[in-house]
């Protein structure tokens, strides 16, 4: 996408162009994205997608804000969960207020339906919910891997957003539950060699690396494509 602020960004608000102008070229690219990460696996269903990238700001909030807005229109029961636990942003999107959400459910008790939000069709979102001091070990425990587990029986798509790889390891983390992993990366920001020992990394944990999304795409590089899909396989 451009170099210069997202169009729906302007006043700091993440709202998914896919809804506001579901005919634009961008929604497009976003539903082109959905389609491919369906014919991505023939194996395999990918039923669970987590959306990273090498560094912070690149992209990835509003990717997965947008790619869980697509599914949902296309007619699949979505969930999206904020699991930046650290930077949490994807409230942002809905104009939600992140006061409660997924970390309360573990801490507080709280059930699913007390802190997910129904946004619209199809479409729920789980923010992150109060801050933990350790989030990489909520992250990691066995609590948190049978809840995702269980949502696959109530959801037909849950589109996870997660941290940059670079700063902490929570992404890797969550790609142990995440069927693929998507990698957002900023056309001419994000370094290569530092992406290849990223994609290792994910690789190392056992992730299902489905494929990467360029953004920040200059119209000179894209020809006016605003997303590039790349299959690794
Ligand atoms: N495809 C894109 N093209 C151009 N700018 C974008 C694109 N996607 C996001 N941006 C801009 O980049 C900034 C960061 O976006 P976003 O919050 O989605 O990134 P992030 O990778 O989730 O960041 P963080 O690491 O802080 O969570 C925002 O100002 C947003 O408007
Ligand atoms: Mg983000």
């Amino acid at each position: 996408m451009r170099n210069k602020k997202h169009k729906f960004d302007q006043r700091g608000s993440y709202q998914p162009i896919t809804r506001i102008e579901p005919n634009s070229i961008i929604s497009e690219q976003y539903r082109k994205l959905r389609t491919n990460i369906e014919l991505s696996d023939f194996n395999k269903k990918i039923q669970i997608v987590g959306i990273t990238s090498t560094n912070a700001m690149e992209g990835k909030t509003l990717t997965a804000i947008n790619l869980a807005e697509v599914y949902a229109q296309s007619g699949k029961k979505t969930l999206l969960i904020d699991m930046d636990l650290r930077k949490p942003k994807i409230h942002r999107g809905f104009r939600l207020i992140n006061k409660k959400g997924l970390s309360d459910i573990f801490t507080k008790n709280y059930d699913i339906t007390d802190v997910v939000e129904h946004v619209e069709a199809n479409l729920d979102v789980l923010p992150s919910g109060s801050k933990l001091p350790y989030p990489a070990e909520f992250l990691s425990s066995e609590q948190l891997k049978s809840f995702v587990n269980n949502l696959k029986d109530v959801y037909e798509r849950i589109i996870i957003d997660t941290p940059p790889m670079t700063a902490v390891t929570d992404a890797s983390i969550i790609s142990s539950f995440c069927d693929g992993m998507l990698l957002v990366i900023a056309s001419r920001e994000t370094e290569v060699h530092i992406t290849k020992d990223v994609i290792k990394d994910l690789e190392n944990n056992g992730a299902n690396i489905i494929g990467s999304v360029l953004t920040r795409v200059s119209k000179r590089d894209s020809r006016y494509m605003n997303y590039y899909y790349y299959q690794y396989r």
